[in-house]
């Protein structure tokens, strides 16, 4: 598995790269996107299939996209929580991405008070009480118990993910899941010793961390994906997410992955472009929320306009403050993009959008087939994942594409 190719004369994102003591046969790497594709909260044939495809299309590092680490850290339906009996469906998925010579990373997180309560079948926990606009409930106010159980369960998921073959995990510290929302002012306001300072909202997190890098050993990747902010008043900011990454490196994260947004308030700052509200509206089951998309959506999810390389900026703020491997994401759609990050000194880029449209591209780049991809960002796959998994509606529906003004 993971076989490094030829190099000479090569682009250098088309170069091996090292994470840890784990080496990739070229510096890309599938972002997390949640496939949707899971209806039985574990591994099924097409989720298989959908990683096999972007392994065998030439990435060097693919990511099976959030999965929670326990029961009651469910965002969405059709997403796996990591549990023993999941092992098998598990091991067949990363032996498939290995026989097409890429690696395998999962992302592990859990989200907090944005739980869906008809998914977990109780109310949410969060760091603070807070109401969620997105699901119309109130969480519970996390004890020092929750704390140490969650704790344990990012340790037992990312035990479970190496046993199963995974080659890296990648802890969800970001985009308003519950690590994050412990970062946060805007969801934590607690008074104890996880709440306050910066020091105090980093605890929890960084001890997962911790936490993970012991469990898994020296040398295995383990990938913190952490927001460089979080987009809105009253979040957490660039400087604090500088200090924040030095924590993550202090508490032994082998890469970090600098993102932004929070979603359940700023959903689509993470991405940029459309905001596909009426394909929302249509994919969304429960008919309070779906009223509520309908009436308020265009109020309520804020658009932000797209740009190649949108976060190149925020996270060369991030790499210059710590040594170990920083792994660019946002906006990346050509080999002039990738290579813009490589020579801003990033060591990977994780590709999401790019590759839902094509799998293949990562083959056709480096062979000189195409030198972009016609991405329009009009992020209609987004809604997608929740009505038959994820995919380029242009491609699977003939949806007609639009133009990004
Ligand atoms: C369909 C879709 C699903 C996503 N699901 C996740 C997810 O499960 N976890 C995550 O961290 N980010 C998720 N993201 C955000 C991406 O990982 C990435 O941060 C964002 O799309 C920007 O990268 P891009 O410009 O290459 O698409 C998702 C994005 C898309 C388009």
């Amino acid at each position: 598995m993971n076989t490094p190719r030829k190099t000479t004369n090569q682009p250098k994102i088309f170069t091996p790269g090292k994470i840890g003591s784990l080496t990739l046969r070229n510096r890309t790497i599938r972002a997390g996107c949640f496939e949707g594709l899971s209806p039985k909260a574990a591994p099924s044939d097409a989720l298989i299939e959908h990683h096999r495809k972007i392994a065998a299309g030439g990435i060097g590092m693919t990511t099976v996209s959030y999965c929670a680490v326990s029961s009651d850290g469910v965002a969405f339906g059709n997403e796996i929580w990591m549990r023993e009996e999941i092992l098998p469906d598990l091991k067949r998925l990363t032996d498939a991405v290995h026989k097409e010579g890429a690696a395998a990373s999962i992302q592990l997180g859990h989200c907090g008070f944005f739980a869906n309560r008809s998914v977990i079948k109780k109310a949410p926990i969060g760091p603070s009480r807070k109401f969620c606009l997105f699901r119309y409930s109130i969480c519970r106010v996390m004890t020092e118990e929750d704390i140490r159980r969650l704790r344990e369960d990012f340790v037992k998921a990312a035990r479970l993910a190496k046993r199963a073959g995974f080659d890296a995990v990648e802890i969800h510290a970001g985009h308003g899941y519950l690590l994050s929302q412990f970062l946060s002012p805007w969801t934590n306001q607690r008074k104890d010793k996880y709440g306050g300072s910066l020091e105090n909202r980093l605890r929890f997190p960084v001890s997962v961390v911790k936490a993970v890098r012991e469990a898994m050993g020296p040398g295995y990747p383990v990938l913190v994906k952490m927001n460089l902010e979080d987009g809105f008043k009253g979040g957490l900011t660039i400087d604090e997410a500088v200090k924040a990454a030095k924590a993550f490196e202090s508490a032994g994260a082998s890469a970090l992955i600098p993102s932004c947004g929070f979603t359940a308030r700023t959903s689509f700052y993470m991405m940029r472009g459309q905001v596909p509200i009426w394909e929302y509206v249509k994919s969304e089951k429960n008919p309070l929320t779906k009223m509520g998309m309908a009436l308020f959506g265009r109020f309520i999810v804020r658009e932000v306009p797209y740009k190649d390389l949108f976060l190149l900026g925020q996270s060369k703020r991030i790499k210059d403050a710590v040594k170990i491997p920083v792994i660019y994401i946002g906006g990346v759609c050509s080999v002039a993009d990738m290579e813009t990050a490589m020579r801003e000194g990033f060591s990977f880029v994780q590709i999401g959008r790019a590759l839902v449209r094509d799998p293949n591209i990562i083959n056709q780049m480096q062979n000189g087939k195409t030198a972009a991809v016609d991405c329009d960002h009009c992020n209609r796959c987004v809604a997608e994942m929740a009505v038959s998994g994820v995919s380029c509606t242009s491609v699977t529906k003939g949806f007609r594409r639009k133009v990004y003004k």
